[in-house]
């Protein structure tokens, strides 16, 4: 087998082109990217995706979810190849490099192996799994979950947006809904690069982070019923007010978190108030949770408080509060092997780094469940994401990507 030593590195300027150019697939006034998955506009980054797979001479096939896979073949075609890739949908008001970053890295990657006449032992396969973000369908990160069997492809299929639309209808209408059964591309291992999204790479000065673990995280959908009643003529005592229980759900969920912190988080981040009227107490609400730490005991106890919380407001409050776990994911510990691997990767090739927990979830979280997998970070600016703002530099994303392909050639093999 050929040792490939630092003198190969991706072409920056052809990374950050390819970001910028999927850039205006959903570009938003403020320099973000709104880019909903299954989407008119994910059908323009998918349709471009696919096109420039093909002219790098991969072999695209798509699955029942959408999910993309493009094939660079090895010469030793029995063995499963290496999958690197991340997602091209984006948040409401996201950045143009979460997830892109890591997808368009594992193009390029391909890209400079082709020039520079490299043949891999193992096959590869770049991927762009479908709905990693979990913002118009939940839960985040579906089409791998279905992957690795945590749900089965007929329920993925019947979820629904607010909009009432499924995940089935969404495919059909961009024309994404594959022939391929979900979970039938095998890999032998699965590495993602990705902003790190918080700001922990940056203070420290580090290029990379080798991320050998993930916070587990808890989804709720809670509702409030209370009683819909005159503003003006309702006397405070005699009120059963849902936005005011809300309210002090959001504060314990605040002090519940700050109080297993500094290893845990939590946030309430959808509220929509049924019928609104200033001049009516509101009766009803719909909101959602998010609870995550990388400890299970911690995961845990952040259940088992809020529940406790909220029972005491509601009964507190005479109001009815129902709390439903719509998805729960344990804490990720990255395959070791694979986590050396990142790190020699980045030690080959001189660059600072440090070790790191993953804040955020990622399809790679999804797929260490049945495969080696691990990931590789580089900073964003001021530790932003989910955020218009989100930014990245040129340097740091090629000294991601060059980490991602040094990883995968020391895992696939390079033929001699
Ligand atoms: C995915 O973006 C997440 O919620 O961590
Ligand atoms: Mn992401
Ligand atoms: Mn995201």
């Amino acid at each position: 087998m050929t040792q490939i030593g630092s003198n190969l590195q991706i072409d920056p300027e052809r990374l950050w082109d390819t970001i910028h150019e999927t850039a205006k697939f959903g570009a938003t006034p403020k320099g973000g990217v709104r880019r909903l998955t299954l989407g008119p506009e994910d059908k323009q980054v998918r349709d471009w995706f696919r096109a420039r797979c093909e002219a790098a001479g991969l072999e695209v096939h798509v699955d029942a979810l959408g999910s993309m896979f493009g094939l660079r073949k090895g010469r030793d075609m029995s063995r499963a190849p290496i999958g690197l890739g991340s997602h091209l949908d984006t948040q409401p008001t996201g950045g143009k490099f979460d997830g892109v970053l890591g997808t368009l890295a594992a193009l390029e990657v391909v890209r400079t192996l082709n020039d520079a006449g490299i043949e891999t032992e193992a096959p590869i396969c770049i991927c762009n799994w479908t709905n990693e973000e979990g913002s118009r369908f939940a839960p985040a990160m579906m089409a791998s979950a279905a992957y690795v069997g945590d749900f089965t492809t007929e329920d993925i299929l019947s979820r629904r947006d607010a909009a009432g639309v499924s995940v089935g209808e969404a495919l059909d209408s961009i024309g994404y809904r594959g022939d391929r059964p979900v979970g039938t591309q095998k890999f032998s291992g699965f590495v993602e690069l990705h902003i790190e999204q918080g700001p922990i790479l940056e203070a420290e000065n580090k290029t990379i982070g080798v991320v050998d673990s993930g916070q587990g995280v808890l989804w709720y959908d809670g509702r409030i019923t209370g009683f819909e009643s005159h503003a003006g003529t309702t006397p405070m005592p005699l009120r059963r007010d849902a936005l005011a229980t809300l309210a002090e759900i959001v504060l314990a969920m605040e002090a519940i978190a700050n109080r297993h912190g500094p290893k845990a988080v939590g946030t309430v981040g959808e509220a929509v108030i049924a019928n609104p009227s200033r001049n009516v107490i509101p009766g009803e609400i719909a909101f959602t949770m998010d609870c995550r730490s990388a400890e299970a005991a911690i995961m845990d106890a952040l259940d088992r408080d809020l529940r406790a919380a909220i029972a005491a407001i509601a009964a507190r409050r005479k109001v009815e509060v129902t709390l439903d776990l719509v998805w729960r994911k344990p804490p990720t510990h990255f395959d070791p092997r694979l986590v050396d691997a990142v790190e020699s990767a980045a030690k080959m090739l001189g660059l600072s780094h440090r070790r790191i927990t993953s804040g955020a979830g990622h399809d790679a979280c999804n797929l260490n469940t049945v495969m080696p997998a691990a990931m590789v970070f580089v900073p964003c600016k001021d530790g932003v994401s989910h955020n218009e703002l989100e930014d990245a530099s040129k340097a740091d994303c090629a000294a991601g990507a060059n980490v991602l392909m040094h990883t995968v050639l020391a895992l696939a093999g390079v033929a001699s």
